[in-house]
């Protein structure tokens, strides 16, 4: 298979397509390709940092993954916070394929179509108050960067142009496009490496106070002190509420969040909620804002709405924004991808949301936040680790030292479950399907690693 380069683009005796691999007659083969020519979420193209850092998945059912050698894993991570239903429900398989037969995508500009007017309705319907507005996207991402750009916008038709800058919070992410990037912890998303083209926000401490601590407003003082003293260069604050994620798996006080919402309103700032983690139960409410019973001005989701079957994201926002960006100069908002609101993922978001309802989603995500403190809480006596915490179907195991990647995936695997931990957190956040049974196993599994002595 490794063919020189120019051999595999040249050559007039070839096909069209390469000849297609098959995991059964040619595993390694197909393994060496991808090693060799894919990159993966933020994986690196040299082959010495390279050992096993993939595995051919062949199948995905309900909580289980089946590798390519027939190995069942039980899935930990919901594909990142995305399949809360499980894989291929046949719910969700039945939406796409019924859609696949009458439209699978057309074009937005111009036209409408039902499936995107049924999500619009059940997202107006669902998120907090006042959200009236919504702007399909493909990705969290990029839900971001419309949430940015709403805001922009929504100042300068207001004649207020300088205020063009955001404040975000320390050990937030908010996704890898350059201008969600610009948002995310200035240290941990590696800021100066493009310090060139990023543009340049402020960023206040984190919140210290947890979630179930008792609340001090010391915490909100840095938030406090940069709206203060800057409130007249800036549009609006982003964070993730309560629950900040890929930046760190911290849960805050729901009182940091009623504050932050206070003091946007007193410093004329706009509070943006990037929901894409937390929407949908996953923190015990359906958006982690009901936390602390505020709505913000624009909410980004993402992830969990198609169930984590199609990529989709959304980004709502309130009547008054709204039609102050349209009455700005440009006269409308300027945005504008090829699949916006693309129908097969419309249609599986719409399943997906009943399925929510019709499964109970409040119980089935008590159930699991009960379960994960029964099954990860004994980890709080290992020498090895520096706190366990629990919200709603999220569980975090902080540990002393980062876990070596390279061992602990491995390990997990030996133990017939799929974790994707990073740096010093060891984590799951499981489908809201996955029974008490399955859970206990999830968690021995991951107890059973860290006891091993490799970490
Ligand atoms: C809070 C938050 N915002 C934004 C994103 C980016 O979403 P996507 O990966 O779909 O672009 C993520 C992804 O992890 C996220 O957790």
């Amino acid at each position: 298979m490794n063919l020189p380069k120019n051999k595999m683009k040249h050559d007039p005796s070839r096909t069209m397509f390469a000849p297609e691999f098959n995991f059964q007659t040619s595993a390694q083969e197909a393994l060496a390709f991808d090693r060799q020519h894919i990159w993966h979420p933020y994986s690196s193209m040299n082959s010495a940092n390279k050992e096993q850092d993939v595995w051919p998945v062949a199948s995905a059912k309900g909580i289980y993954l089946t590798l390519a050698d027939g190995t069942e894993l039980i899935d930990g991570m919901s594909s990142w916070w995305s399949t809360v239903h499980g894989y291929s429900h046949p719910r969700l398989v039945a939406a796409i394929c019924e859609q696949a037969q009458t439209m699978s995508h057309v074009m937005f500009g111009g036209l409408t179509h039902e499936p995107a007017i049924n999500l619009a309705q059940k997202l107006v319907q669902l998120t907090p108050a006042g959200l009236d507005k919504v702007f399909l996207s493909d990705s969290g991402s990029v839900a971001v960067e419309v949430a940015v750009k709403m805001a922009i916008q929504y100042q300068q038709a207001r004649g207020k142009a300088n205020k063009s800058k955001l404040v975000a919070l320390k050990s937030g992410y908010h996704g890898d496009t350059l201008g969600a990037m610009s948002l995310c912890d200035p240290t941990t998303g590696m800021h100066h490496l493009f310090s060139g083209i990023l543009a340049q926000q402020y960023f206040v401490a984190q919140p210290e106070i947890r979630f179930d601590q008792e609340w001090q407003n010391s915490d909100i003082q840095p938030l406090r002190s940069c709206l203060e003293k800057h409130h007249q260069t800036i549009a609006a604050l982003i964070l993730e509420p309560i629950v900040q994620g890929a930046g760190g798996m911290r849960f805050y006080h729901p009182q940091y969040l009623a504050q932050a919402r206070i003091l946007c309103d007193k410093y004329d700032v706009l509070l943006i909620a990037d929901e894409i983690a937390t929407g949908f139960g996953r923190s015990g409410k359906m958006f982690a804002c009901e936390h602390a019973d505020i709505s913000p001005d624009i909410l980004c989701v993402g992830k969990a709405l198609t169930g984590g079957q199609m990529t989709l994201a959304a980004t709502l926002t309130t009547e008054q924004v709204a039609t102050t960006i349209s009455a700005g100069e440009a006269g409308c908002f300027m945005h504008g991808p090829t699949f916006m609101a693309n129908p097969l993922a419309c249609a599986v978001a719409n399943e997906s949301l009943a399925l929510l309802i019709d499964n109970d989603w409040h119980q089935q995500v008590s159930r699991l936040e009960k379960g994960l403190l029964k099954g990860l809480g004994p980890a709080n006596e290992l020498d090895s680790v520096a706190d366990v915490r629990i919200l709603g179907a999220i569980g975090v195991i902080e540990m002393k030292s980062p876990v070596d990647m390279k061992k602990i995936q491995p390990a997990c695997i030996e133990q017939g479950i799929w974790l994707r931990p990073f740096g010093r957190l060891v984590y799951i956040m499981p489908a809201y399907i996955m029974t008490d049974k399955e859970l206990e196993e999830l968690t021995a599994g991951i107890l059973k690693v860290l006891k091993s002595g490799l970490f």
